[in-house]
């Protein structure tokens, strides 16, 4: 899902209101009365999420992305989660770590590279559960696009990858420093695999929110994955209060659903209505919500967001960036990808549909788009 590696020049395969009266969901309610107090209705609207920290200025979950993100007006910090050998939830946007850190580096762990089977497809490099925590410190992040981002590699070796609590425990930092509510929104990855190896990612989450006092209704957290059974498990099994959002593509379905259903079926009319009820939020593609012309063009919006509305459900899309290379077609500035093109306009397209909040790499400037957009509506 989004960008894995760095993708060839301008190949762009994937991109990746007045303020809202307390958004659709606040009024709706559920059986299991997880909804019955206005998620996100401690942001202004639409929200903007800081996606892996302010990851366009600072190599991606780094403590200092996150921090930089806050500080630059993001409503809520994406720490995306994965996990180590001694179990302990850390934050990185996949288990394979030679695009994020400097482990290809280290001659003391060359012996731990190896090809496993990820979702299905092979990929071979260093895993976190191959790691103890301990182990893991020692290495360094860098940023994953040093050709797109090279102002960003001047950080490259400076920071480490931090744990999913000390994220907690910088949020509650943020809202001292800042003076207003700074949102978490952990992403379980990959919640199959792990679970797969005796290393499941929900056993050690659950408790950690409930530590942190995140898991009721309504509070400062949105908890998001792509596989759509963990957090049917989360509701139901493991009784979680907390806000839940399913994340959605324009292609492919949840790994390992028990009813090979795909995201297409999942974000139609009928599709919503399987799983809206026990959820809180769909976090689809941008191109699921204003899609792109086969040349690359924007097209036109779609229905997702009245439809998602319509059963309750909050709409976060992911996810915007400044650079040409994630722009659609008309509206990129010149031809070096790495150039930011006109990412205002795009914002403005997108908080037209009625979204609820956006995640974006570059917030400064999905906050400055918002406050124009609200200043002409
Ligand atoms: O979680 C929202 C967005 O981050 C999903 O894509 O692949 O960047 O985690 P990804
Ligand atoms: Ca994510």
């Amino acid at each position: 899902m989004a960008f894995m590696k760095r993708r060839s020049l301008l190949s762009l395969t994937t991109a990746s209101a007045a303020t809202f009266a307390l958004g659709d969901a606040a009024q709706a309610s559920t059986t299991s009365g997880h909804r019955r107090h206005g998620h996100g209705a401690r942001y202004r609207k639409p929200y903007v999420v800081g996606h892996r920290g302010a990851s366009g200025y600072r190599p991606e979950h780094t403590l200092e992305a996150y921090r930089l993100a806050a500080r630059m007006g993001a409503d809520i910090i994406e720490p995306d989660l994965v996990i180590t050998k001694d179990g302990v939830l850390v934050v990185r946007h996949e288990p394979e770590i030679s695009g994020t850190t400097d482990v290809a580096k280290r001659p003391e762990f060359a012996s731990r590279k190896t090809t496993k089977s990820l979702d299905g497809k092979p990929v071979t490099g260093w895993f976190t559960e191959d790691f103890t925590l301990a182990e893991l410190r020692t290495l360094r992040a860098v940023e994953r696009l040093p050709e797109l981002r090279q102002r960003n590699t001047i950080y490259d070796g400076l920071w480490q990858v931090p744990t999913f609590e000390e994220v907690l425990k910088l949020r509650r930092e943020l809202e001292r420093e800042l003076g207003r509510t700074i949102g978490v929104y952990p992403e379980t990855k990959h919640s199959t695999y792990f679970r797969a190896q005796g290393k499941p990612l929900e056993e050690k989450l659950v408790p950690l929110i409930r530590t942190y006092g995140l898991d009721r209704p309504g509070a400062p957290i949105f908890i998001q994955s792509f596989e759509l059974q963990n957090l049917l498990d989360l509701r139901t099994r493991f009784k979680v209060k907390a806000p839940l959002v399913f994340l959605t593509d324009a292609k492919g379905g949840p790994f390992a659903d028990p009813k090979k259903r795909s995201y297409s079926h999942l974000t139609s009319p009928a599709g919503l209505r399987e799983w809206a009820h026990l959820l809180d939020g769909l976090g689809p593609s941008v191109k699921q919500v204003i899609a792109w012309n086969a040349d690359n063009t924007l097209g036109a919006p779609t229905s997702l967001v009245r439809d998602a509305h319509a059963v309750g459900l909050q709409v976060c899309p992911w996810t915007v960036r400044a650079e040409n290379d994630f722009l659609p077609a008309d509206l990129r500035n010149g031809s070096n990808p790495g150039d930011f093109g006109r990412v205002v306009d795009y914002l403005d397209k997108l908080y037209a549909t009625g979204i609820d909040g956006i995640f974006s790499d570059m917030p400064d400037i999905a906050v400055l788009a918002r406050e124009r957009y609200l200043s002409r509506r």
